[in-house]
């Protein structure tokens, strides 16, 4: 088991190994002596898998739990679920001392978090992400968040876990698209942050050592996030490959899962800044060879005209200028303030 201590305002630690699901209940009941009851919320393909195992290591520790389980898919991270599970804690009189817990993807991680935020105007969660995208992303960090109508994650708050726990072997049962999906994130890391990381994803592929790539991509995370706590400078770097990765994802009606697009972004702009002169060709050329190694896409149908028109209603436009991460070399990405006017000649160069 690695450990990595996350020292936000309210610090935590992010367990990371292989068959911790048993040790839940003893790490719960240590972190909060006082918690008598878990509310445990899963999804309809996570819980028949690891939802049994999961309520028994808290019922061991002397927790009673009430499991709540969601369809599983984005709709139903929504206002109306979001009420019928506060509804449901009201209903068991779960106390401000009590706990919720996220056994599941982003998806339940980020219901259960902005639950867990609101309820009682805040109580503590546990996550623990059971896809490779929330155990090296949106478990970290504290970003909770329900979707509008109008657009994913327009409603939420900051508020972090007290324990994340990722049992690496719940990645075994992921359907290899979904693996391939978080696979892009963790790509994300090493043109970002880690040469090294960056090396060994090449050199194993799809085969990378998962306990060790997991806990360097959450240091990466943890590094930023400690930083830029509230999302208001640095932490936008992780949005590498975001911006117009939305835009795909927007323009195919989320037809094309969130990891491909995102690997189109990535290697658009990876085009784009090169012929700009950001970026050198060989870094270019490492950026494509690697998402071509793990087979995600790089290429989009889309017209410029239309990529750009998607990327300037995305929420992280700021007035008049796009921020966008440019790679200066594997392990080494700038923010470029680029006016929202110059976008599409931009993005036309890396199509
Ligand atoms: P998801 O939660 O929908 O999970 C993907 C699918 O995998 C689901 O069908 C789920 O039931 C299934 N699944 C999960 N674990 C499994 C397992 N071990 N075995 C078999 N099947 C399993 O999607 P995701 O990609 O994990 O997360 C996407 C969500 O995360 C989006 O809503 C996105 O907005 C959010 N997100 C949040 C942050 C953040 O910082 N809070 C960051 C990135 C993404
Ligand atoms: N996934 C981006 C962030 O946590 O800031």
């Amino acid at each position: 088991m690695t450990v990595v201590s996350v020292p936000t305002g309210n610090p935590y630690e992010v367990l990371i190994g292989g068959g911790l699901l048993d040790s839940l209940g003893s790490h719960t009941a240590e972190l909060r002596p006082k918690a008598r009851v878990v509310c445990l919320v899963s999804d309809t393909n996570v819980w028949p898998l690891y939802g049994q195992q999961t309520q028994k290591s808290l019922e061991d520790a002397g927790l009673t739990v009430y499991p709540y389980i969601i369809q599983a898919g984005e709709q139903s991270k929504c206002g109306a679920v979001w009420l019928e599970l506060l509804g449901f804690m009201a209903e068991h009189k779960l106390t401000r001392t009590d706990l919720m817990a996220a056994l599941g993807g982003g998806v339940v991680g980020d219901l259960t978090g902005f639950a867990a935020a609101t309820y009682l105007r805040g109580i503590d969660y546990i996550q623990i992400p059971t896809t490779l995208l929330a155990a090296v992303d949106s478990s970290v960090g504290g970003k909770t968040a329900i979707d509008l109508p109008r657009g994913k994650n327009l409603v939420g708050a900051f508020h972090q876990p007290i324990l994340v726990l990722c049992d690496t072997d719940t990645l075994h049962t992921l359907p290899a698209d979904i693996f391939l999906d978080g696979c892009a994130e963790v790509i994300k890391y090493g043109i970002l942050y880690d040469a090294d990381l960056f090396d060994h994803l090449e050199q194993y592929g799809p085969a990378f050592d998962r306990e060790a790539v997991i806990t360097r991509c959450i240091e990466c995370k943890r590094d930023v996030v400690v930083l830029d706590e509230r999302d208001t400078g640095l932490r936008m770097k992780l949005n590498l490959g975001h911006t117009i990765g939305h835009a795909v994802e927007s323009l195919s009606d989320y037809t094309l899962s969130h990891g491909k697009s995102v690997a189109i972004g990535t290697a658009i702009i990876a085009r784009a800044s090169a012929a700009c002169g950001h970026t050198a060709p060989d870094v270019r050329n490492a950026i494509l060879h690697i998402l071509n190694r793990f087979g995600l896409p790089t290429h989009t149908a889309q017209t410029a005209a239309a990529l750009t028109e998607a990327a300037l209603s995305d929420k992280k436009r700021s007035g008049g200028t796009i921020r966008l991460i440019l790679p200066r070399e594997i392990g080494d990405c700038f923010i470029h303030p680029l006016p929202a006017e110059d976008l599409e000649d931009f993005i036309k160069k890396g199509l």
